[in-house]
């Protein structure tokens, strides 16, 4: 889908997002300049990468738990309100962050988990079907049968998936977690965010991860700040990193300084068996900071990934500063 710019606006909307949510935040800044409110835009942009079959790591088509099942995990945050709610672990429904909204806006609760999260989707009418794309399902058994030398299965001849999968599950392994983020900042001033994700791929069953947790993959106060993270959700959980960065940008770091001061916390303290020869972290956290006066940052341990932004002039990607290069 293609969706107007918005060069003919002169009052600040922005929308920041991980690289896969380069259309979340072009639709979510699209329907905004409709006027449609902060968070239910962001939903929408969401929902399209939750739709996505070929996004591994999100909604429908997500990589499964080890049983072969995808569960995932979403919430969302409302800066006008400072309400939020999430879901997690929830089978069978392709678009948890509009079950996460739901959750918000119609109970007192902020969090349901599995098959309470599945029967408040079912109560409000969100139609079950399988998640397990054909694609997703090779993945699945093509891991199972590499699992080990010493379990029941034999490895799968090379071939049996194509090339791309292959080299896929090998550059995302180990530490498989995907993950969409998206944060808006509209005309009014109201922000607003969301996270979803299917979670690290071949998980434990019942293993939830930071995305539905505020403050660990997702935070916004609308007097300052929000952001969001992707990558690996049990650092996020122990060092509550959204939150955090959202108080650094309120003590007045920037929002790059503010994301790097949290990853130097995250980094140190990972764990003995995350870390490299050389004492590094080898697992993963992106941030995605989105200030109150539209000023962003994109951060992440090491590598060179990029971050979405869309604005008046459309949308593009920007690079991420590494705490460690
Ligand atoms: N950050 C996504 C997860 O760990 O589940």
């Amino acid at each position: 889908m293609v969706y107007p710019t918005l060069r003919s606006f002169n009052v600040l909307m922005l929308s920041i997002a991980s690289y896969n949510g380069l259309n979340a935040a072009q639709c979510a800044v699209a329907l905004m300049a409709q006027g449609v409110a902060p968070l239910d835009a962001c939903v929408e942009g969401v929902t399209l990468v939750e739709d996505d079959p070929n996004e591994l790591t999100v909604g429908y088509g997500g990589l499964p738990n080890e049983a072969g099942i995808v569960e995932l995990d979403a919430a969302v945050m409302d800066g006008a309100s400072h309400r939020g709610a999430g879901v997690a672990a929830l089978r069978n429904v392709r678009h948890p962050s509009r079950v996460a909204q739901r959750l918000m806006e119609q109970t007192h609760r902020v969090l349901l988990v599995g098959e309470g999260a599945l029967e408040f989707a079912r109560t409000n009418g969100f139609v079950e079907e399988n998640l397990l794309t054909e694609r997703a399902r090779r993945m699945w058994l093509y891991w199972k049968r590499h699992r080990s030398r010493h379990d029941d299965w034999r490895p799968a001849p090379e071939d049996e998936l194509p090339p791309e999968d292959r080299d896929w599950l090998r550059a995302h392994l180990p530490g498989l977690a995907g993950t969409v983020h998206c944060s808006v900042l509209a005309r009014s001033g109201d922000m607003a965010c969301v996270t979803s994700t299917s979670g690290h791929a071949f998980k434990l069953t019942g293993r939830v991860g930071d995305s539905p947790i505020l403050g660990a993959g997702l935070y916004v106060d609308n007097e300052v700040g929000s952001c969001g993270s992707i990558g690996h959700g049990e650092a996020n959980l122990e060092n509550l990193s959204s939150f955090l960065a959202v108080e650094f940008m309120r003590a007045g770091l920037s929002p790059k300084e503010a994301g790097l001061e949290v990853l130097r916390r995250v980094s140190k303290n990972a764990h003995h068996e995350q870390r490299d020869a050389n004492g590094l972290p080898r697992i993963n956290v992106h941030l995605f900071l989105l200030r109150k006066d539209g000023a962003h940052a994109g951060v992440c341990l090491h590598g060179q990934k990029h971050y979405a932004v869309a604005d008046e002039h459309g949308a593009r990607l920007e690079a991420c500063t590494p705490l460690h290069s």
